[in-house]
């Protein structure tokens, strides 16, 4: 690190980060006045709170010193204006652009082009999603689609299952969606199961044409149409594909009218906005999806004008940094008090360990500090009845971010109060825990005084929540950007390259070797890794004796 001011700024907070680990965040609560002030706040129809962390005040002084040492606001900017912010690949990531209403200052300085592109795809999508919707799209036979089977793996997969989840509330009802990504012929099976060739709509997403599980379940379908009657121009009624690589798309047989295109500036797990959103708008309707675009478009603008210091996807990053540094070795664990949204995880999973894990920064030399902490976690309140034991009383400590949805309305049984009073009641446990002397006294009455220790529960464990009045798609768009922009921001902290994806390649390529060696005429190579041979003997032989 050659500036000496962000070499300064780095050293002041891992200096603070290693002597904080213990804070205790109820004393901060009580006793730093203005700490709701400056670690709450409302953003693009979304609450968030930050004050639960052991983060003291002055650290967050020393933080957003770091993120100005570290040009957070410039490289904002150069995104936004579609510089090429993926380096490695010499792309701009222009996410924001998409979702950018015409004409708007926020994202345009991407240029009228993308801008003009941007509009043409959306108008595209909104044609053929009217006319699936009201029936006009007709399947061969002539009979309206019923079902959707959305091909796609990653980016291409993730985003538009969770939106049409989370969503659900604004599906069509006639229009029934399905994903297929995995490349295991179960998936395939439980994909198509019960569905009619003539009555089905397959959308083939690969922004690369080239991803192969996409392209054996591509193969898969176009032989399950074929086996239902539905080839040659038959199949435009029923396939259709979202691609970058629009030519490798016709030479697979998709008519040219039926690909929805979009430009590698979209990068995969930033690409629900773009085409890949397809299925999503076939199931909410292109109005929805359109206020999608505008709840993130407002989360856009909150990060392009808000002060660092007030700035929700600032804050997050920064929390989400220190507690790298204040607790070693510690995760982020996210769970949404929704079933809308029961794959949120995942799909941050991608958008923030696929961005971040990274270990080598800009100039090549490995990353000084800890990129990347390990995403996981799944809906509430199943989780408490699982992992949740560990957040309380395990001996690591993992920073929850709890998605907290306020149910539409009071139904007879209290379903909707019971999930919310748990989410609530939950972060109350981590913050508070249970000491040994409540839980001695628990134990005393119990006649059972030695469970105490068992029984006690350390508390101080630190918690976000992002509080949503209800899950409209304005506010889902706003969510996913909330975390889009918080794992760019990171990014540019490490000085990584929060948009490429190396480290997929190798296995991908290893793939490609190792399949053929299945194939039981072929001899295995003498080169072959000793224990990679017998393993490879050993499937063989299991292959065998099952006929
Ligand atoms: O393998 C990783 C990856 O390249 C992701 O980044 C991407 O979202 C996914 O594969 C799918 O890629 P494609 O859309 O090109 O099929």
């Amino acid at each position: 690190m050659t500036d000496p001011r962000l070499a300064q700024a780095w050293h002041d907070v891992a200096r603070r980060a290693r002597s904080s680990g213990e804070a205790e965040i109820e004393a901060m609560l009580r006793g730093e006045p203005d700490r709701a002030q400056r670690l709450s706040l409302d953003a693009a129809g979304l609450h968030l709170d930050l004050t639960r962390h052991r983060l003291p005040g002055d650290a967050l002084d020393a933080l957003l010193a770091l993120a100005e040492a570290a040009s957070i606001v410039q490289r904002r900017d150069a995104m936004y204006a579609g510089a090429p912010v993926n380096f490695t690949e010499g792309r701009p990531a222009l996410h924001v652009a998409l979702r950018a209403p015409r004409p708007d200052g926020a994202a345009n300085g991407a240029g009228a082009d993308v801008a003009v592109e941007v509009a043409e795809t959306l108008e595209q999508m909104s044609r053929f999603s009217e006319a699936v919707r009201d029936g006009a799209w007709r399947g061969a036979t002539g009979r309206p689609i019923s079902d959707v089977v959305h091909v796609g793996i990653g980016g291409s997969h993730l985003g538009p299952q969770l939106a049409c989840e989370a969503l659900a509330e604004y599906a069509h009802p006639r229009l029934h969606c399905r994903f297929l990504s995995n490349v295991d012929p179960h998936a395939f099976d439980r994909a198509v199961r019960e569905l009619e060739p003539s009555t089905t709509l397959a959308i083939v997403a690969s922004k690369s044409w080239h991803t192969l599980e996409t392209a054996r379940n591509a193969q898969a379908l176009r032989r399950w149409f074929a086996d239902g009657g539905i080839a040659g121009d038959a199949l435009a009624r029923h396939l259709v594909g979202v691609t970058a690589n629009v030519d490798a798309a016709v030479a697979f047989g998709i008519a040219p009218g039926s690909i929805f295109p979009f430009r590698d500036w979209v990068g995969g797990r930033y690409s629900l906005w773009s085409a890949i959103g397809l299925p999503a708008m076939l199931s909410i309707g292109p109005a929805n999806f359109r206020a999608m675009l505008a709840g993130a478009h407002a989360m856009d603008r909150h990060f392009s004008e808000a002060p660092l210091a007030s700035n929700a996807p600032v804050l997050l990053a920064l929390v989400s940094l220190w507690n790298t540094l204040a607790l070693p070795g510690s995760t982020e664990v996210v769970v949404p008090y929704s079933d809308a949204l029961r794959s949120l995880t995942a799909w941050l999973q991608q958008l923030q360990m696929e961005s971040n894990g990274k270990r080598v920064g800009r100039d090549g030399a490995q990353v000084a500090w800890p990129t990347a902490p390990v995403v996981w976690g799944g809906p509430g309140t199943d989780v408490q009845h699982s992992f949740f034991q560990a957040l309380h009383q395990g001996t690591g400590v993992h920073p929850v971010d709890f998605i907290v949805v306020v149910p539409s309305h009071r139904d007879p049984e209290g379903r909707g109060d019971a999930l919310l009073a748990n989410a609530l009641a939950q972060r109350e446990a981590l913050l508070r825990g249970r000491s040994g002397d409540e839980a001695g006294e628990a134990a005393d009455r119990d006649g059972r005084a030695w469970l105490a220790a068992h029984r006690a529960c350390p508390g101080n464990r630190p918690s976000s929540l992002v509080l949503l009045d209800r899950l409209d798609p304005a506010r889902f768009g706003a969510l996913l950007a909330l975390y889009e922009h918080k794992t760019a921001t990171l990014g540019w902290l490490w000085d990584i390259d929060s948009f490429d994806q190396w480290g997929v390649e190798l296995g991908k390529l290893l793939a490609g070797d190792i399949e053929p060696l299945l194939d039981p005429g072929r001899e295995l190579p003498a080169e072959l890794a000793p224990d990679l041979r017998a393993l490879l003997a050993r499937i063989r032989a299991a292959r065998a004796d099952r006929g």
